[in-house]
């Protein structure tokens, strides 16, 4: 089986400056797969490129089999690659059904696009209660469930989400990871970027981890977690 995607030695610079510097790693379908690392190493960047957003120096990405080289981010959107950004970028001013609307802006199935604003109420029950009122006015931890139902909308086969529990409260941020898991167990493909390694590593089949523009250590979440380097660097211990 070809896995969903895949990345083949990644290269990517601003300028000079090599941020990703040659990574492989693949998503198959109906997993999530984690890149854990700290601030810096790379992740956002990563992310960025698959999205189209950034054009790589070197390297492949293969999405369903398909080279992804020369395809333009919109037409990403459409291939089925959608990515909840780091930082949320909703817009505050529209409404809160306005927004998740957006995230359906390639699609014209108006019954299917219903169906799945519903959806993301019945996922979200917040955000239907407050569809009509300005997404600024929602808590930050309301805004990343907003960002995450709107990246849904396009009915992505991989949803990428970049630091989903960014400066969550802890019960905000196992409401969202619970979340994560219900999309998984919905048979949702996820690409998960957090800083939260703990959290991460505990619902992911695969995780990688990432130095200054390498990957550095893979395996699988639980046996990430429980590697004695990872537990050092990243959950805390000594
Ligand atoms: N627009 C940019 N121009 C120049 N350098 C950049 C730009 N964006 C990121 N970088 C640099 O690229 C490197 C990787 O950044 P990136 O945002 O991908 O890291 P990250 O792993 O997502 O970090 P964080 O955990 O802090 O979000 C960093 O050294 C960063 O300073
Ligand atoms: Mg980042």
């Amino acid at each position: 089986m070809t896995a969903l995607l895949e990345v083949e030695d990644l290269r990517v610079a601003y300028g000079k400056i090599e941020a990703v510097k040659g990574i492989s790693f693949k998503v198959d379908a109906g997993e999530v797969v984690t890149l854990i690392g700290t601030n810096g190493a790379g992740k956002t960047t990563t992310l960025r490129t698959l999205s189209g957003l950034l054009k790589p120096v070197g390297g492949q990405i293969k999405f369903n089999g398909k080279s992804l080289k020369k395809t333009p981010a919109h037409q990403i959107v459409s291939l089925g690659l959608a990515h909840s950004p780091e930082g949320r970028h909703i817009f505050p001013r529209m409404t809160i059904e306005d927004n998740l609307r957006l995230g359906a802006f390639l699609r014209n199935d108006k019954p299917g696009i219903e169906k799945d604003i519903q959806r993301a109420y019945d996922l979200f029950p917040i955000l239907g209660e407050r569809r009509k009122q300005a997404a600024g006015t929602l808590s930050g931890g309301e805004q990343q469930m907003l960002a995450m139902g709107r990246a849904l909308m396009s009915q992505p086969k991989l949803l990428m989400l970049d630091e989903p529990s960014m400066g969550l409260s802890p019960i905000m941020m196992q409401k969202i990871m619970a979340t994560i898991a219900e999309l998984k167990s919905q048979g949702t493909t996820i690409l998960l970027v957090e800083q939260n390694a703990q959290a991460a590593l505990s619902l992911a089949d695969h995780g990688h981890v990432m130095e200054v523009g390498n990957i550095v250590l893979s395996g699988t979440g639980q046996d990430l977690l429980h590697d004695e380097s990872v537990r050092k660097a990243y959950l805390g211990e000594d």
